[in-house]
């Protein structure tokens, strides 16, 4: 068995991990990340695309990059608004109009991508494609990380902190003392989509129809990323091309004439809809980031935002605690953290319940849809309403 001392050990080297990892190394405490995935199998793992404007400050101004090659700045398109779609009319939110801020198109790949090199450029001890992850010793002053690597051999990594980013099958967060956890199930799903074709609309449009929702995402000028609301049960494989195109056509069809671009679909697979919440995110010397502590349904892409903004009130308390050795900085972690994701959760829940169509919901002209449609005429002619949207839409303020 190897042994290893470090000071934070961190299960789970996604973009969660790897972000506390490089704050972490940039206030001088050193962290071993470790992870069952291989490097390769995180980073083809398509996931959403949106960054709020401080998950972008969080990329650009902490030394991510070398200086002058911000690559979510170069790289990523600056979105100053989304379209909802309803009643086959597209209407513009302009966030920077309303609340003067962005968001960023720049997939959670690229994220991982990046910090992933970060770390390997300042010497970040990083270990992937391990087995048998499991933590000990929690009652102690210090906890320890075991796992085996590819040949079957043991490690050890004995350290004064445990990070559990281990995403949302995590094994860390059934560790946390004294847990009370919270769902929510929606009786639908997504069906997301690659498709080699040009973009269709300068900015994302979120659409409700009679048929669903449907969401018009990007990627390159070549490739984009679609979704379109499916039962849960859906199997991804039984949709050829034509099937997902005359879906995703019928509901963005409208008077307006708007014209959705084809082409070869290139990845397609059903995405589960779930909210679920942990709290404490924290005991004794173990807490969780992002996935592992809470999930949020898709509409409105707040997960990986929501585990960056985990990952910086944690730095601050982790620095506060070994840093300065002031241990008690890590009681105000999951209040912090909680506060924005419940608004998270309700932010993601509304815009979900807001352009969904629930299942049994009758074919036309029902109490629901006439609300919804309700909901969105007083949300795009009102100033108040829109800035509401745009105010979650592109990141509250971490305080
Ligand atoms: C994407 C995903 C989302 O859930 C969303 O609300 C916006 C964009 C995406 O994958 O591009």
């Amino acid at each position: 068995m190897t042994m290893t001392r470090t000071q934070v050990a961190i299960v789970g080297g996604g973009p969660a991990g790897l972000m506390l990892s490089h704050l972490l190394h940039g206030s001088g405490i050193e962290c071993v990340v470790v992870d069952n995935r291989t490097v390769e199998e995180i980073r083809t793992t398509h996931r959403a695309g949106i960054l709020e404007r401080d998950s972008v400050r969080l990329l650009a101004e902490t030394g991510v990059y070398a200086s002058g090659h911000e690559r979510v700045i170069t790289h990523g398109d600056r979105h100053g608004g989304i379209y909802l779609r309803f009643g086959g009319e597209s209407h513009h939110i302009d966030f920077e109009e309303l609340v003067g801020a962005s968001v960023w198109l720049y997939p959670q790949t690229d994220v991982f991508v990046d910090l992933h090199a970060a770390r390997v450029r300042d010497g970040g001890d990083l270990r992937y494609g391990i087995t048998d992850t499991a933590v000990h010793d929690l009652d102690t002053d210090l906890p320890r990380v075991t796992y085996a690597d590819a040949d079957g051999q043991v490690h050890q990594v004995t350290a004064d902190l445990v990070v559990g980013a281990d995403g949302s099958r995590s094994i860390c967060r059934d560790l946390v003392a004294g847990h009370d956890r919270y769902f929510r199930e929606y009786p639908f799903a997504w069906f997301g989509i690659l498709c080699e074709a040009p973009r269709s609309s300068p900015e994302l449009i979120y659409a409700r129809s009679d048929r669903g929702f449907a969401l018009i995402s990007q990627r390159t000028d070549t490739v984009q990323r679609m979704y379109f609301q499916c039962d849960p049960t859906e199997d991804a494989s039984a949709w050829s091309d034509d099937r997902i195109w005359g879906e995703l056509q019928a509901r963005l069809a409208g008077p307006d004439g708007f014209e959705l671009s084809e082409g070869p679909v290139i990845e397609r697979t059903v995405l589960p809809f779930r909210s679920f919440v942990q709290t404490p995110m924290r005991s004794g010397r173990l807490l969780l980031a992002g996935d592992a502590a809470h999930t949020v349904p898709p509409t409105g892409a707040k997960g990986l935002n929501l585990a960056l903004a985990d990952t910086r009130v944690l730095a601050e308390v982790v620095e506060r605690a070994l840093g300065k050795g002031d241990l008690d900085a890590l009681d105000d972690y999951t209040d912090r953290a909680l506060a924005r994701v419940w608004k998270a959760q309700h932010f993601s829940y509304w815009m979900t319940t807001m352009l969904h169509r629930a299942p049994g919901q009758r074919e036309h002209r029902d109490f629901d849809e006439l609300r919804q449609l309700g909901e969105l005429t007083s949300l795009v002619s009102s100033e108040a309403g829109a800035t509401y949207l745009a105010e979650g839409y592109t990141g509250w303020p971490t305080p």
